[in-house]
């Protein structure tokens, strides 16, 4: 399949997705936003692929939803388009990992499809924010939900209505990004983390991502019950009997279903 406002590659077990609207500083417009939803489907539908990483340019994740393109919309073309929100849970509902993998300017929706990837690895040159604010706006694809419960309410509440931008050490601080390495370091770093998880086997790497959303979806005693059945639930699988084994047997695991 071609793309237009995108690049899709593998690397191994990783399937690469970068945003591709450079002149726009990755600007999200709908056809972006299906195509990423495209780009998900095939990797999730092939075995080869165990885990996926999606990043921008140097100066760039993505600068927000495609400001041009909606400046004239009415309430009406806006609830009947969806307007980029329509294919965006397609990151949350990924069941393989997705790491974000971010340089510079994450903004608005884009710091938003960051926040519904699984981890975020920033740059030391990241800066994220969700100035919907100054534009008469407010976020709308989970600015408003996922910063909150990624970085307090303090924090989300300061970036939502200031408009001011997190660089790269306050966001990993507040528990926004998982690590921050030197920028030209990002896509290598992102990818050998997302080939750790790929080595692993496919059907753990799915119930742990399904378990740690649980987290975000219920109440505690919920969230631990469902971890203890879905833990038990791994002494069903062939690659729990390898990696055990492997262990007593001091040699690394082959696990069969990566
Ligand atoms: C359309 C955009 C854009 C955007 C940048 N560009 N952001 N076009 N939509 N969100 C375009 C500019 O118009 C310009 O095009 C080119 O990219 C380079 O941008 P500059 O502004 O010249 O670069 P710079 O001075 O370095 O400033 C970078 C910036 C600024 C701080 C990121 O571009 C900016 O503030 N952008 C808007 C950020 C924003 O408000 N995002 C939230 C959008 S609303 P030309 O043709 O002039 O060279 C949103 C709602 C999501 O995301 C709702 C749910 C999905």
């Amino acid at each position: 399949m071609s793309y237009e406002n995108i690049l899709v590659e593998t690397r191994g077990r990783v399937g690469l997705i970068t945003l591709n609207r450079p002149k726009a500083l990755n600007a999200l417009n709908d056809v972006l936003v299906d195509e990423v939803g495209a780009a998900l489907d095939a990797f999730e539908s092939n075995d080869d692929i165990g885990a996926i990483v999606i990043t921008g340019s140097e100066k760039a994740f993505a600068a927000g939803a495609d400001i041009g393109a909606m400046a004239t919309f009415s309430y009406m073309d806006a609830y009947l388009s969806d307007y980029i929100t329509r294919n965006w849970e397609r990151v949350k509902t990924c069941r393989k990992p997705i790491i974000a993998a971010v340089a510079g300017y994450a903004l608005g929706g884009g710091c938003e499809m960051a926040m519904a990837c699984d981890i975020i690895i920033a740059a030391d040159t990241a800066k994220f924010g969700q100035p919907e604010i100054k534009l008469g706006i407010l976020p709308g694809a989970g600015g408003t939900q996922r910063l909150p419960r990624a970085v307090s309410k303090a924090k989300a509440m300061d970036m939502c209505l200031t408009a001011r931008m997190m660089d790269a050490i306050e966001a990993e601080r507040a528990g926004l990004v998982s690590r921050v390495v030197p920028a030209d370091k990002l896509l290598d770093e992102a990818l050998t983390a997302a080939e750790t998880i790929a080595g692993f086997s496919l059907p753990v790497v799915m119930m742990i991502k399904e378990s740690v959303n649980r987290a975000y979806e219920s109440g505690l005693s919920e969230g631990l019950l469902f971890e203890r059945r879905v833990f038990h639930s791994a002494f069903a699988l062939e690659d729990q009997k390898e990696g055990m084994a492997a262990f007593v047997e001091k040699r690394a695991a082959d696990f069969k279903h990566r």
